[in-house]
């Protein structure tokens, strides 16, 4: 048993955040969340967790919201490359210049680790073998240049007292509260349930390493606990070697995981190729004790069982509520967000 912490948990209300946040009070830590709010009425399965959350946006944070706290876990911020294309602007204010001031308001107030939700696209995607956490950074979005100038940003705050540490999450799969069917294996298993066709574009060759929701939950968890000598100011390639795939493999399941699924291999020209194994020797070693619970099989399985519980759509699958981009040109359609990314105002922000 670790010793209880008082977390700042950022991004709470999101996908990884809505498992993160009852995976922590259930180890007896302390949560507190900080969200904006983007896709709170976007559920699919119900959230029961309840902890005390600031209600705000990320780049609006002083130094009173960071008082009294052991720890920060930072995964707010707009999280994938379409939405970054919608903006370049909003997603360097919120995913780096936002990032940076939250640290500094943290170390600050005398804040003592900082996790930083980090992404294994900082590598860029390329036909070289493996890349480690050595292997050149290579962002080729707004989305995954945010994350490589916040860790360099980052980087230069730590000393003595404060311990940023970089998480670099390949994908993630899994059931959340606040369900993603933009992120491939959630993807793939959504079509299998709702249309009965997996399709994969390319030749299925590309590789991806992917990582279940609650193993991200706990790997961060594991991380919070560790010696600071472990983790002051480390990056780690979060996952296993044996959760690197093949997309074609990850159809594979998601076709198996649901009665009477076919596979279509479109192999189409221009389809997306790229490609890219991660190491994850770096996180064995560092922390021999910590097993990974989850495998992609396993995964895609507890993703079928599910949409068939719930009765999963088509409506639903392709809807806007559960494609971040789409439900964020929802709410800017609409005027629920203006031109910043903002809320209109308090009353749109409850009713979105
Ligand atoms: N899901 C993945 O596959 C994956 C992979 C690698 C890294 N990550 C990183 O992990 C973190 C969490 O990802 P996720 O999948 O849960 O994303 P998500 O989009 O589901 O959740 C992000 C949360 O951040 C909040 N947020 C966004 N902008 C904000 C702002 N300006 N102010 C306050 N709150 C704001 C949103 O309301 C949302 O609740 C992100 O940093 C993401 O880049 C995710």
């Amino acid at each position: 048993m670790t010793a209880p912490q008082r977390i700042l948990l950022t991004g709470h209300d999101g996908y990884i955040g809505s498992v993160m946040a009852p995976h922590l009070v259930a180890l007896g830590h302390e949560v507190v969340g900080l969200d904006t709010g983007y896709y709170a009425p976007c559920t699919l399965v119900p959230d029961r967790t309840t902890i005390p959350a600031i209600v705000k946006d990320i780049r609006d944070v002083v130094p009173a919201d960071l008082k009294g706290f052991d720890a920060v876990i930072h995964l707010a911020a707009l999280s994938n490359d379409p939405i970054g294309n919608l903006d370049q602007g909003w997603t360097t204010d919120i995913n780096h210049t936002a990032t940076v001031r939250l640290a500094e308001l943290a170390r600050d107030a005398g804040v003592r680790r900082f996790l930083f939700s980090s992404s294994c696209i900082m590598y860029g995607m390329s036909e070289a073998g493996v890349v480690d956490e050595r292997s050149p950074l290579d962002p080729k979005t707004e989305y995954a240049r945010s994350k490589v100038k916040s860790e360099m940003a980052l980087r230069d705050m730590a000393r003595d007292g404060f311990s940023p540490v970089y998480l670099r999450n390949g994908t993630v799969y899994g059931v959340s509260p606040r369900m993603r069917f933009d992120t491939v294996l959630n993807n793939l298993v959504g079509a299998a349930a709702t249309a009965g066709v997996v399709q994969v574009h390319s030749d299925g060759k590309p590789w991806r390493p992917v990582i279940h929701v609650e193993d991200v939950a706990r790997a961060f968890a594991h991380v919070l606990s560790a010696p600071e000598a472990d983790i002051h100011n480390e990056a780690f390639n979060n996952g296993a070697d044996h959760l690197n795939h093949q997309v074609i493999d990850l159809a594979c399941f998601a076709v198996e995981a649901v009665p009477g699924a076919k596979l279509q291999v479109l192999n189409q020209p221009g389809a997306d190729q790229r490609t890219y194994k991660a190491s994850f020797a770096k996180f064995a070693r560092t922390f021999p004790g910590f097993e990974w619970k989850w495998t992609a099989r396993a995964g895609a399985d507890e993703l079928a069982r599910t949409f068939a519980e719930i009765g999963l759509t088509a409506e639903q699958f392709g809807g806007r509520n559960f494609t971040r981009l789409k439900w964020l040109n929802h709410l800017l359609d609409t005027g629920q967000l203006d031109r910043k990314l903002r809320w209109a105002s308090a009353e749109e922000r409850r009713i979105a």
